[in-house]
């Protein structure tokens, strides 16, 4: 069966055909790259507007490069969040229109299982119980996946998500936007062991998250303090790459100490490492390291897969569908925040716990 997938939850319109539950035919990522560059960040009613412009012609597009008719498709896939709800709207509204012209059935999937499902796609031999780390612009999250599909919540950041927190040190750090990709660049060329920043909430079996005081931390090294000033354009190349590197390793290393914690509490088979900066190569063999040393091997999805695309959410649509034949329905809606997500064990968002929910 070949699925239709559609993703716009946030800056990218992406359509997918994906054949079985992980045969990729096709999968277009229209980037807004473009529109928001200016802005330093994603302006959610340009995003939405940009969707409606877009979405017929990259669904049209997908069929087309995957070489089969709309008539061939026996299910489409749209995420219905978390997301900004504008532009979960537009795909929600699109998948649920098509659906009904074409008599094709239709199923909503949640943004943050298809990354993990990213990885599922990617790779042979996940072995379960599994930790899942998802690591985005929008999300820093643990579970544990008794198997695919059983979510038990671990834990999650209690402020920034750690992509926001790296494309945030960008901007501090003079470089331009898309930030992330960018600090790791700068990175490879620096000591990451030369400026000690802050690691977070490295209480033993904590497995929250915290980004806004490194990202301070960051800030008031270039900047300096209100008694001793630094002109942040005095700083010389080789201390700028000393500060990506440095962030970095103060980043990375609450992700893989706590990834391997559960791992060793909950006695895991392995670990997936998935979202936007599970691009990251310094965060890839740092997690490499720690697979060596514990013995419970990490998997990432296909560097394509790692950031938004509808490929992972066809795929999941499919996984889903073929085992929850009910949960294919028009009747669903989009929602904003993960924690509509409800058939997840014992979750509860840190950020909603603090009063400090986006
Ligand atoms: O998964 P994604 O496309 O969107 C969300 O669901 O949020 O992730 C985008 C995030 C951005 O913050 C971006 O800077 C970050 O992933 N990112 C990276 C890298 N590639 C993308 N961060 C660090 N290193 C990278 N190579
Ligand atoms: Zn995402």
């Amino acid at each position: 069966m070949l699925t239709l997938g559609i993703e716009t939850s946030c800056d990218e319109t992406s359509a997918a055909v994906v054949e079985g539950e992980r045969r990729i035919l096709s999968n277009i990522v229209a980037s807004q790259f473009d529109l928001h560059a200016r802005y330093g960040g994603v302006v959610p009613e340009l995003a939405c507007r940009r969707h409606v412009e877009v979405i017929s012609q990259t669904a049209e597009s997908v069929l087309d490069e995957a070489g089969v008719a709309l008539g061939d498709v026996g299910l489409i896939s749209v995420v219905k969040g978390p997301g900004l709800i504008g532009a979960l709207l537009v795909g929600v509204s699109f998948g649920k229109a098509l659906a009904r012209a074409v008599d094709i059935p239709i199923i909503g999937v949640n943004h943050v299982e298809a990354h993990l499902y990213s990885a599922v796609m990617s790779n042979e031999g996940i072995g379960f119980p599994a930790i899942g780390l998802v690591v985005s612009g929008g999300h820093t999250m643990l579970f544990l996946m008794e198997d695919f599909g059983g979510y038990r919540w671990l834990g999650g950041t209690v402020d920034d998500a750690v992509g926001e927190a790296g494309d945030k040190v960008a901007t501090v750090l003079g470089l331009p936007y898309l930030g992330g990709p960018l600090v790791e660049k700068l990175a490879a060329a620096g000591n990451p062991s030369a400026i000690e920043f802050p690691r977070a909430m490295m209480r033993r079996r904590s497995y929250d998250f915290s980004y806004a005081g490194l990202k301070t931390a960051v800030l008031y090294h270039v900047k300096g303090y209100a008694g001793s000033p630094r002109d942040p354009s005095l700083i010389d190349d080789a201390e700028r790459a000393d500060i990506a590197a440095g962030y970095q390793a103060a980043a990375f290393e609450p992700l893989v100490k706590k990834t391997m914690w559960a791992a060793e509490e909950f006695a895991a088979q392995s670990a997936v490492v998935c979202g936007g900066v599970s691009r990251n190569e310094a965060l890839r063999a740092m997690f490499a390291d720690a697979a060596t040393e514990s013995g419970v091997p990490v998997f990432f999805p296909a560097r394509e897969l790692c950031t938004d695309n509808a490929a992972m959410v066809a795929g999941l649509g499919a996984w889903r569908a073929a085992r929850f034949p009910e949960e294919s329905s028009t009747d669903f809606d989009a929602f904003p925040n993960f924690g509509a997500f409800d058939s997840l064990d014992g979750y509860r968002d840190p950020r909603a716990r603090r009063g400090r929910k986006k």
